[in-house]
Formats: C-alpha cells, structure tokens, sequence
C-alpha cells in the first residue's frame, strides 16, 4: 500500500485514475486540485471517504506542495490548463499552472526524494500529415503549437533536467485524446454530445479532417498504474489504443448513436494552428510493461459515454452555458 498525491484529481483524467485508483488498488490518495473552472468535487462524491482525502489548492503553491509531497511515496501530477482553445485566448494561466506548478512539484520531489510520475500528451510532439503512415514514438523530436502543448512541452523538459541533474525519481508519459465520464464539456466529444441532449446542432472546426487518436480515459488510468508500478526511472512512454479517427467521422457516429441524421452538424470557424493528425506507437509500453488496452471498441466506448452524459446532466449543466459564450465570442 502506498500514499498517492494525485494532483488535478478533481478534472477529467485525474478523477478517472482516483477512482481506478481506489477500485483496483489498496493505495491511499490524496488530492490536491484549485478547482479552477475545470475542477469539480461532484466527479469524486461517490469515493469512499476513508479512501480519499482532498485538499483545495494550487500546486504552484511551495509550502503546499512540500508539505503534501512530503506526506507522500508518490505524486501523480495531472493538475494543468489543458484546453487548447482557451490557451489561445489567454496563455496566462498555461504558463503559471503546467511551467511554474511542475517546477515547484519538482523541487518538493527533490528535497524530499520522492517519486514523480509526470502524465503529458501527445501533442509536445506537433502534428503529423494526414496521408504519413508514420506515428509518434519516444524518439520523436518535440514540435509543439499551441501555447497549451508549448507549456506541457516545457515542463516534460522541466522533469527530464530534474531527472538528469537532481536525480529525481520521475517518469514521464504522453498520452493522445481520452474520452470517458467527467469530461468537461469545452471538449469535443461532450460539448457534441450535450449540444444534440439539448437540441444544438454539433459543431465541427474546419472540414473536420482532423484526426485524434482515441483512448479511453480508464485504459490511460491502467497505463499510468503500470508505469508507477514497473516503469524505469528517467523513461518517457507514450500511450495510445490505435484509436485513430477524423472529427467528421466522431460526430457522425455521436449523431447516429443518438438518433439524429449523421449530416445534422454545422461547420465553424476552425481553430488558429490546428494540428492536423496524432497517431501514437505504444509497443514500447506493451513490450516492457505488458500493457494492453480494455475498451478496444471505441463505438461502444462512445455510447457508453454517452449514456453516461444523457443520465448525468446535473453534473454537465452547471457549467454548459458559460462554454457556449466563450464558443459563441469565438464564432466557433
Ligand atoms: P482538466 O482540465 O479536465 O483537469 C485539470 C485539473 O487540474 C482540474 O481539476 C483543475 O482544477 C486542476 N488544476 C488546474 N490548475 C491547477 C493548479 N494550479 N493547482 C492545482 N490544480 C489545478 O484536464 P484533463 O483533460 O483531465 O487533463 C489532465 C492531464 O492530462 C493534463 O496534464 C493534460 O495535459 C493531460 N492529458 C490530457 C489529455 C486529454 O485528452 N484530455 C490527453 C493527454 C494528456
Ligand atoms: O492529444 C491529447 C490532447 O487532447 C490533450 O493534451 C488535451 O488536453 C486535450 O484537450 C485534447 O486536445 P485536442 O485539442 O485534440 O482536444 P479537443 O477536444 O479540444 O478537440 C479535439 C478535436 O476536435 C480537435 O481537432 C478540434 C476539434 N473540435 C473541437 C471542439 C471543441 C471541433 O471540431 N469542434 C469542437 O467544438
């Protein structure tokens, strides 16, 4: 049994992996989260209370984070700003949370000489064309766009300098597009989903000939379990479920699942830099770790989640209108 520090647990993939955490595992965790916009406790209610302690505060916060890294064996970090669309209206916070928050979960690690496992995308990578059969591996050079996969690019420089230059026991891992429960509605598949349970036609960037490489949010949270468990100090492993798609094709199966004619979506304006395609190789992660993905089929993956969506709408509601303003502002 060991004490996690699971940082950004209250968001989307953190609450995921808490509560992977507390099904598969003996493990205690503790959360720590700013519940910024993107936070919300009601993803964590249902956990036992004896399982989950959470704390409210911001993990660039220094006597925070020393004194919860020192209470711990080892620090999940998920907490960021994670939305390339607002990093485009506003950097600011991009830079304080994923530059200067890993930075100062780093030097706790330091001085306490705890272990760090640092979760990151797949996007410090840049884009790949439309027609390449090549994908992403951990030897990729790093050629990021936004100013969100800059600042996530920087700080798995931040964990590899930490590593190399103060021995910091940290891992590193780079994950391409999760979808699952708890998503915030900003993305792409709920913000489709919850358009067409309210009546909105779905809105797709561009021509929609974008491709992400789908995982569900609970394959991400075994992957990082095993990583914790047998990854090699100082290593980078990428994890992806071969779950490539175009966004057309997305929102033509959400339609279809959801009984609406699969051509009933409107085409806005596209985003500034819009990465074209991501495609991730995780043999290395299945080779010497033995992972393998659960939910390999993502259209029954996708129809659960949205079952999960049509029957948790006091979760999403709350938080539906203010993104359809900023949507709206943005003529997307
Ligand atoms: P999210 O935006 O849903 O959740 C982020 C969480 O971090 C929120 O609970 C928020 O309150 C918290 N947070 C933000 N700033 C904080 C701060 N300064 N201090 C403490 N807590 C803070 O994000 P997500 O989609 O769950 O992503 C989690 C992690 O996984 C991120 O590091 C992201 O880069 C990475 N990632 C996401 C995806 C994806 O498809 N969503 C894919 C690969 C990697
Ligand atoms: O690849 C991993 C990354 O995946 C993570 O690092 C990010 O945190 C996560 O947000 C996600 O980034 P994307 O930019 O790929 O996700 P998003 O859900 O914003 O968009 C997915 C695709 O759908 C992208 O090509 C843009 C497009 N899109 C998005 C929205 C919100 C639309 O066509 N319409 C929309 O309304």
């Amino acid at each position: 049994m060991a004490r996690l520090l699971v940082t950004g647990g209250a968001g989307f993939i953190g609450s995921n992996f808490v509560h992977h955490v507390v099904e598969h595992t003996d493990h205690d965790v503790t959360v720590l989260d700013k519940l910024t916009y993107a936070g919300n406790l009601a993803s964590l209610s249902d956990l036992p209370e004896d399982r989950l302690r959470f704390v409210h505060g911001d993990i660039a916060d220094a006597a925070v984070a020393d004194e919860l890294v020192a209470a711990s064996d080892a620090v999940v970090h998920y907490a960021a700003e994670s939305h390339n669309d607002n990093s485009l209206d506003d950097p600011h916070p991009f830079l304080h949370t994923n530059l200067v928050g890993t930075f100062t979960l780093l030097e706790a690690a330091r001085k306490h000489g705890t272990r760090l496992h640092h979760i990151s995308t797949d996007e410090v990578y840049g884009d790949l064309a439309l027609d390449d059969p090549a994908k992403f591996t951990e030897a990729t050079p790093y050629n990021p766009s936004s100013p969100y996969s800059s600042t996530k690019a920087g700080s798995d420089l931040l964990v590899r300098a930490w590593v190399r230059s103060f021995g910091v026991a940290a891992t590193i891992s780079n994950c391409s597009n999760n979808y699952g429960p708890y998503q915030h509605v900003e993305k792409f598949i709920p913000r489709q989903i919850t358009n067409v349970l309210r009546g909105v036609r779905p809105k797709l960037y561009g021509e929609g000939r974008n491709v992400r490489d789908w995982i569900h949010a609970d394959d991400h949270s075994s992957a990082v379990l095993a990583i914790l468990d047998k990854g090699r100090i100082g290593e980078t492993y990428l994890i992806g479920a071969d779950g490539e798609k175009d966004n057309k094709t997305v929102v033509e199966l959400i339609l279809t699942l959801m009984g609406e004619a699969p051509d009933a979506y409107d085409h806005v304006t596209d985003r500034a830099g819009h990465d074209l395609r991501y495609a991730i190789d995780s043999s290395k992660l299945a080779d010497e770790l033995g992972w393998r993905p659960r939910y390999q089929d993502f259209e029954r993956g996708l129809a659960a989640t949205i079952e999960w969506y049509r029957n948790h709408e006091d979760w999403w509601a709350p938080t539906k209108d203010a993104t359809e303003a900023f949507y709206a502002r943005l003529g997307q």
